[in-house]
């Protein structure tokens, strides 16, 4: 499908059309409460679709729906193709070098899960892996999972006052047994982007294997397989105008040849006797039974809708809004506020009022913002707080938006009478 490029302004200067954008979205129009128009901050837990997206959906089911990989007819070849197209399309998105680089999964947890499991099998007994303070349970609990199963260590790399990585305390954890390095490349909660070049420089010295969650960054800046020196890199459609149902796994080819595969049944095999089976090759002995066929073809249109944008527009254009929102957000100096360099997430607190309460208030004026752990429980420990607020944005949102969400966050504060507590302690402190 080819879109329109709308990331050029006459005057050369690349900028989005964002009041044209949003008439892409339909559900940006809903009215949430009596007259309340959406507000949709919600975006690191899940991103709106565009109409394209939508329609490819539909495309798929009214004209070419057929099982892939499997049929000679004329739709099973038309699945099969518009499947395997959507392949180079994440390795050009990415910059993988090869189609058979990119395995689709159900979701970012289930390419990380693959990978403990599979790169797991060749662990042994006292080997480690050194995960960060600021992980996401998807890149927690496969690693519990794989140290339960093989009696490995897992460590964790803290974070500064700063929010950020401590590289000097990477530098000092990182030992022979260290096989496995799994780190985000931008946190879900902090916005946080770590350096994965240098990163990736550490564990290659060292000649551990590094993957990078890149859920929250793939979607939101530009990623460069290539370029960042890692071995793998794991995403999801679904937070970057995808349908829900679809993880990307981008592995190094020779990596990926010498793994175990994860699930077993259709599809993964070369050759099944009654002795035993031979598997297929990379990418399909990674993507037992029939696949989410129907949305990966989707997501192939998001992708395009994306380019079509243009992904350094995109980051750009979330910096400007997230510098707006922390600007605003000075005001209330009886927040807590845990960013560093972060784009496109802002998050806070304060003892006085529970983020849910916060959450529920601003919902009443149709602010959709997430409130909890954020599904970094560690790392709520870390930073002392039971929970935290989380406004995320996207391309589509816009600064009349964070208007409405300061406005709302007011009427929060006054009516839990907000404001006594002025000094909050530091992260850790
Ligand atoms: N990982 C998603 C979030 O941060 C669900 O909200």
């Amino acid at each position: 499908m080819c879109l329109p490029k709308r990331n050029r302004h006459e005057s050369g200067k690349t900028m989005l059309d964002t009041k044209k954008i949003r008439k892409d979205f339909k559900i940006l129009n809903r009215k949430i409460w009596a007259g309340k128009t959406l507000v949709y901050f919600d975006n690191a837990a899940t991103t709106q679709k565009p109409q394209v997206v939508i329609d490819s959906l539909v495309n798929y089911y009214e004209n070419y729906n057929a099982n892939i990989h499997r049929g000679v007819h004329k739709l099973a070849e038309e699945a099969t193709e518009a499947y395997e197209k959507v392949r180079e399309k994440v390795r050009d998105f990415v910059g993988a070098t090869k189609n058979d680089e990119v395995i689709f999964t159900r979701n970012t947890t289930e390419s990380i899960n693959l990978l403990a499991y599979s790169l797991g099998e060749s662990l042994e007994e006292g080997d480690e892996v050194l995960i960060s303070e600021m992980e996401h349970h998807s890149n927690i609990i496969p690693w519990y999972l794989l140290r339960d199963r093989k009696k490995i260590t897992v460590k964790f790399i803290p974070i500064t006052k700063n929010y950020e990585l401590d590289y000097s305390a990477l530098e000092k954890l990182i030992n022979k047994k260290t096989k496995i390095i799994s780190i985000t490349h931008k946190s879900n909660v902090l916005g946080t982007v770590n350096d994965i070049k240098r990163i990736a420089q550490i564990a290659k010295n060292n000649g551990s294997i590094l993957i990078i969650d890149a859920a929250q960054s793939v979607p939101h800046m530009k990623v460069d397989f290539q370029d960042l020196g890692c071995d793998f890199l794991v995403f999801s459609s679904h937070k970057m105008c995808g349908p829900t149902g679809v993880g990307v796994l981008v592995g190094k080819k020779e990596l990926l040849e010498k793994m175990p595969p994860f699930l077993g049944g259709g599809e993964m095999i070369r050759k099944v006797t009654f002795e035993g089976f031979t598997p297929n090759d990379v990418p399909w002995k990674f993507e037992a039974g029939t696949p989410n066929i129907a949305d990966v073809i989707a997501f192939g249109t998001a992708i395009d809708y994306i380019e079509s944008l243009g992904i350094e527009n995109i980051y750009k254009y979330e910096c400007g809004l997230t510098e707006y929102c922390l600007s605003k957000l000075k005001q209330f100096d009886f927040l807590k506020i845990y960013n560093s360099s972060g784009t496109g997430i802002v998050t806070f607190s304060n003892p006085l009022v529970h983020p849910h309460d916060i959450a529920t208030i601003v919902d009443q004026y149709g602010v959709a913002i997430r409130a909890g752990h954020h599904c970094a429980q560690p790392l709520m420990k870390r930073l002392n707080v039971s929970a935290t607020a989380r406004a995320s944005f996207y391309f589509y949102n816009t600064k009349e938006e964070i208007d409405l969400f300061i406005e709302a966050l007011k009427k929060a504060f006054d009516y839990f009478k907000v404001g006594a507590c002025k000094k909050l302690n530091p992260v850790g402190g």
